[in-house]
């Protein structure tokens, strides 16, 4: 983040984000007096502190474009992280990425064991409808199904699952840029689009309405998994928290190994010029979102 007044605002509504949906978790996990207090630990361990919050950043920055209340439009963002949450912790799992570091601590089921990391994504991923169907998160029982249905859809085999499953396959199969960019829009573009298009239908826009913010998700969720290529492929792992050159070991096609990684950056660059065109019809209520995009590709963790 540049020491701009963009990337000041931008530094103040991480940390703000960052400090809303660690309140949120706390309040939503506590621990029972029996023997499911270690999933809830386990829970905790996973949802408090570490992330960037970019889902829910995302998510509240378009809702409050459109006059939503912030509470209301938190719980939403909560939702989605804790799709998200559940993802990272069943992709670290020794079936799949099989790794030992996560948010610079050890990965959950190194922390717990196997069996707990599979209950607690379970969890979450249960967890994030029961915030989204609860009249608190909004008024408007139609706004929430919508919610519901898009959030689904975006986990689900049309969605982040599914792209786990082409991601898996990815290093025994060959891959044309074509296919990487799909199996990308599947396994992270998913969410952070359904994370957008979340904010938009809590600020009631209609869905004709909403092709520029679609489009501006598309872009900048294929610039930040080409970021998370790059950062696999040149990162530091003492500013990731998490492992890296993992998928060149994995034999794994990414942006990086189909591209190289100068074309790489180049093209993250272009998709997030691209996203920031998209947002053209909106003033300063967009800044964040500009911002945001342009912090997918400079972000170093
Ligand atoms: C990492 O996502 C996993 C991918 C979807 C590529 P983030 O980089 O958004 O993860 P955290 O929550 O900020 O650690
Ligand atoms: C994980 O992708 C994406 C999801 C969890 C949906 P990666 O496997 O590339 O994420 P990291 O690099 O482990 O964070
Ligand atoms: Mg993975
Ligand atoms: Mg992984
Ligand atoms: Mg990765």
């Amino acid at each position: 983040m540049s020491a701009t007044p963009e990337g000041d605002l931008l530094k103040d509504s991480i940390s703000r984000i960052q400090q809303n949906v660690d309140s949120v978790f706390d309040a939503f996990l506590t621990s029972p007096d029996d023997s499911r207090s270690r999933l809830v630990d386990a829970m905790r361990y996973a949802a408090i502190g570490g992330g960037k919050r970019l889902r829910p950043l995302l998510l509240v920055s378009t809702a409050e474009m459109y006059g939503v209340n912030r509470d209301s439009a938190l719980r939403a963002a909560c939702a989605v992280e804790s799709i998200h949450i559940y993802s990272l912790i069943h992709d670290d799992l020794p079936c799949m990425d099989d790794d030992d570091m996560r948010h610079g601590k050890p990965t959950l089921h190194r922390a717990f064991d196997e069996a707990t990391a599979v209950l607690a994504g379970d969890a979450f991923h249960a967890l994030a409808f029961e915030i989204l169907a609860d009249d608190e998160t909004g008024g408007d029982p139609f706004a929430r199904s919508e919610l519901i249905a898009t959030l689904a859809r975006a986990s689900g085999m049309h969605g982040m699952a599914g792209g786990q499953m082409m991601d898996m396959a990815a290093g025994e199969e060959e891959h044309d840029l074509h296919s990487i960019t799909r199996l990308q829009q599947l396994k992270t573009g998913a969410l952070l689009a359904a994370s957008v298009e979340m904010g938009a239908i809590m600020g009631h826009v209609p869905p004709e309405g909403r092709h520029h913010l679609r489009a501006y998700a598309r872009d900048i969720g294929l610039a930040f998994q080409i970021a998370d290529d790059l950062l696999d492929h040149e990162g530091d792992e003492a500013k990731t928290g998490k492992a890296v050159r993992k998928d060149q070991g994995q034999g794994k096609a990414t942006f990086v190994s189909l591209m190289g990684p100068d074309k790489a950056r180049e093209q993250a660059n272009a998709l997030v010029e691209q996203a920031i065109g998209h947002l053209a019809s909106h003033g300063d209520d967009a800044q964040i979102l500009r911002a945001l995009a342009r912090y997918v590709v400079e972000r170093d963790r």
